[in-house]
């Protein structure tokens, strides 16, 4: 088969981490003779300093176009400056909304190879496998208004959290359904006790699990599940959360699989069929590492990992998806680390070797 894949690398260690899924991608075309076309786009402060914007309309058109987005990451101290009028982070909330895509599947499974690189105790990790699926579409990321202003009475500022039905309705419905598929078990996390978005976001919870009677769902306030994410993690099967709630859970998330190195992403327009393809952005969740950006040390399993997820949900292709996780598993197994989920002594590699390692293991 024939795939269009628009390759957006960005800023920061997003091109380095790209470049081992797009080696990733042409061995899996290779062994299984599908030819993929890659396109690649500007995005973030590259694309602010080369085009004036964040996001330029001919990435967007390049991404709608495609059947799939391998996304790098966006972001750096040179764009940073508080009163810039754009910022790279812009090119990523414009892209996920200009392609719908609401529902952000982010998986949290401890690789056993990897338990002693994580700050805490092995005990706790046993078992941890669950998947975080944060709403990508709404919340304070897009409500308005959102600005900064001088009053006589000093600097003010505001965000806005706000939701509808749709956007509450819809990514609570992707999450029923993957706990369906999975331990059946919904975590539907809010902040009822204070906010009324949290309140609408729980009312809706409780009406569509009537319409999910085999799902068990719990309702746990954001602060309770950060606790719980670190005290008893395998207690989790499918979380489902706020925009914002989402990004900040799933940072704490990493921790327990060794490194933000290591978790992948999904974007999509909701769940596809199997076997179907449907459009999503494939990005793994750690930012643009400034501090170790070109030096060639970045982990690429993240990127790698989205690959596989690209795959699946993108693609159709469950088989190839597999056979990269598995191969990341066995390069861990051997031993290879790159710096980030290294323990003392152990042989440290870089990102390139570390891509190579992973597709001679493909088989
Ligand atoms: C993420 C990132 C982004 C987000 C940033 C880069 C805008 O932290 O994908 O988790 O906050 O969504
Ligand atoms: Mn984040």
């Amino acid at each position: 088969m024939n795939f269009k894949i628009a390759v957006l690398p960005g800023d920061g260690i997003g091109p380095e981490v790209t470049l081992e899924s797009v080696k990733l991608l042409e061995a899996i075309g290779r062994k299984y003779g599908h030819t993929f076309n890659f396109e690649h786009g500007a995005v973030g402060g590259n694309a602010i300093d080369d085009f004036g914007s964040a996001l330029p309309d001919s990435t967007l058109k390049t991404a709608k176009s495609s059947d799939a987005v391998l996304f790098g990451s966006v972001g750096g101290p040179k764009w940073d400056d508080p009163k810039a009028k754009t910022r790279p982070e812009d090119g990523l909330l414009a892209i996920r909304k200009g392609l719908d895509l609401f529902a952000n599947i982010r998986p949290v499974k401890v690789i056993p190879q990897l338990i002693d690189s994580s700050t805490l105790k092995p005990a706790v990790l046993e078992g941890v496998d669950f998947v975080v699926i944060r709403e990508l579409t709404g919340g304070l990321y897009y409500g308005r208004p959102q600005k900064r202003w001088t009053t006589s009475r000093g600097r003010r500022a505001v965000d806005t959290m706000a939701y509808t039905e749709k956007l509450v309705g819809r990514v609570l419905r992707v999450g029923f359904e993957m706990a369906r598929g999975r331990k059946k078990k919904l975590t539907s996390v809010d902040k009822a006790n204070v906010l009324e978005t949290s309140r609408l976001w729980r009312e809706m919870a409780v009406e569509i699990g009537k319409e999910y009677p085999d799902v068990e769902l719990e309702h746990v306030l954001v602060d309770t599940a950060a606790m719980q994410l670190v005290r008893t993690p395998s207690r989790f099967d499918v979380m489902v959360a706020e925009n914002t709630f989402g990004d900040i859970l799933t940072d704490e998330a990493a921790v327990l699989c060794g490194s933000m190195g290591m978790l992948p992403s999904a974007s999509l327009a909701g769940i596809p069929e199997p076997g179907t393809k449907a459009l999503g952005l494939f990005e793994p969740i750690h930012g643009t590492a400034p501090d170790i950006a070109g030096k060639g040390i970045a982990n690429p399993i993240a990127s790698i990992l989205s690959t596989a997820m690209l795959l699946r949900y993108s693609l159709g292709l469950e088989e190839p998806a597999l056979l990269i996780e598995d191969a990341v598993g066995r390069a861990l197994s051997d031993g290879y680390r790159s710096a980030d989920i290294a323990s003392p002594g152990d042989t440290v590699i870089g990102t390139q070797q570390m891509g190579d390692i992973i597709v001679s293991l493909l088989g």
